[in-house]
């Protein structure tokens, strides 16, 4: 028989067996999560202690650096009650602060792609940091990845999480307007991590934050994720050029690699001979999610490793999501499991607004003003 992974937490709490004897501590119990814990993780170069905090409600257990808001750790049980580290990444600082693709970090000022990392607004022009061939990516070199966040513990009701804040000063990367970010990680009490932001500014700028954690839900160290299942509800996704700046269509997905509709394996077209699949180096692209900007999270993607039988489920307010199938790692990095990171050993699903949006008047605003606060939730939902 083949057990949800509620029914396996929920059975445990019923017979009384701690659910550490499932392979998982003692606060994965559906009775609500204890406060976070945290410990020292390292020591940035110019003294700064780096925390890590501990988190566990409702059978998932998460690991938050206050360096980037970096999920460290994400750790779920399969349909046998084992639980494993499903997100990549360091067991040091040192390495996600000198080499790190962006494991598990909040993302900004801006996620994804800025062509020549300029854009016009108001009638005056920007120039923002580049660091990505010709454009500016994830915010320039030294973003919100890179960033040490003020955290704040709390456990209420049945939720436990952490308030990370940061405030991002007038000019830094060139972005205009002081923006003072929170962003709240909640574990709710079925487990789910809910990923709530907001921020206000006090002149016009440009905000579209995300989350870059590297998925593989059979376990960080276990290979590729070709063999996961993957559906996106897009009928649309938006081509790029050679440089991976959206060219502003709107490209039907029927046909083409990029139909993700019914679910099929992320390796299926993966080496179909496609134009944006050689831009991109494999699937790298941003999907129109069909059910556009909405006020309440709303679900938009499932993954799901078959022979685990851990499947995510990704709800947002966000109007569209990168798929970014781990390109770029190319065995030069070791992963907090002490294997090396090959390409297609991970893979994001990062909910945002569309790449270059400050300059195609035809994408959703990304535009801030003062007296406006940025709102986004993105809800990552566990099963098994
Ligand atoms: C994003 C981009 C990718 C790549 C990764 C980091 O997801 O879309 O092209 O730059 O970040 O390696």
């Amino acid at each position: 028989m083949e057990l949800n992974r509620r029914t396996v937490i929920a059975g445990a709490a019923a017979a009384g067996i701690a659910a550490t004897a499932l392979g998982g501590v003692a606060e994965a119990s559906t009775s609500g999560g204890k406060k976070p814990t945290k410990k020292v993780f390292g020591t940035l170069a110019d003294g700064t202690e780096v925390h890590l905090w501990s988190l566990a409600n409702g059978g998932t257990r998460l690991k938050v650096l206050d360096y980037g808001g970096i999920v460290q750790s994400l750790e779920i049980p399969d349909r046998r009650g084992r639980y494993t580290n499903v997100s990549l990444g360091f067991d040091n600082i040192e390495d996600y602060v000198a080499k790190s693709p962006y494991f598990g970090a909040l993302i900004g000022r801006f996620g994804n792609r800025i062509g020549k990392g300029q854009f016009t607004l108001d009638g005056k022009s920007y120039q923002v940091d580049v660091n990505d061939g010709a454009n500016s990516l994830h915010g320039g070199s030294k973003g919100f990845d890179k960033h040490v966040w003020s955290v704040e513990p709390f456990a209420k009701g049945s939720d436990v999480g952490l308030y990370l804040r940061y405030t991002s000063a007038d000019g830094e990367m060139g972005y205009p307007g002081t923006l003072k970010v929170k962003v709240t990680y909640t574990l709710t009490r079925h487990g789910d991590w809910r990923i709530d932001y907001e921020a206000t500014t006090d002149k016009a700028t440009v905000v579209n934050l995300t989350n870059h954690v590297y998925w593989n839900l059979a376990g960080e160290s276990s290979g590729t994720i070709y063999d996961h299942e993957l559906e996106i509800d897009a009928a649309r996704y938006t081509p790029v050029d050679s440089g991976l700046i959206p060219t502003g269509e709107l490209a039907r997905v029927a046909g083409t690699p990029f139909d993700f509709r019914r679910a099929k394996t992320v390796g299926e077209d993966i080496r179909v001979a496609h134009q944006q699949l050689l831009y991109g180096k494999g699937l790298d692209h941003n999907w129109v999610l069909d059910k556009g900007i909405t006020s309440r999270p709303a679900p938009v993607a499932t993954l799901r490793d078959p022979s685990s039988g851990r499947t995510l489920t990704i709800s947002t307010t966000e109007p569209g999501l990168q798929f970014y199938s781990g390109n770029f790692l190319d065995g030069t990095l070791v992963g907090s499991g002490g294997t090396v990171y090959r390409q297609g050993d991970g893979m994001c699903l990062e909910t945002q607004h569309f790449p270059d949006s400050p300059n195609k008047p035809n994408f959703p605003s990304t535009v801030l003003r003062p007296g406006q606060t940025y709102r986004s939730t993105t809800v990552h939902s566990f099963d098994c």
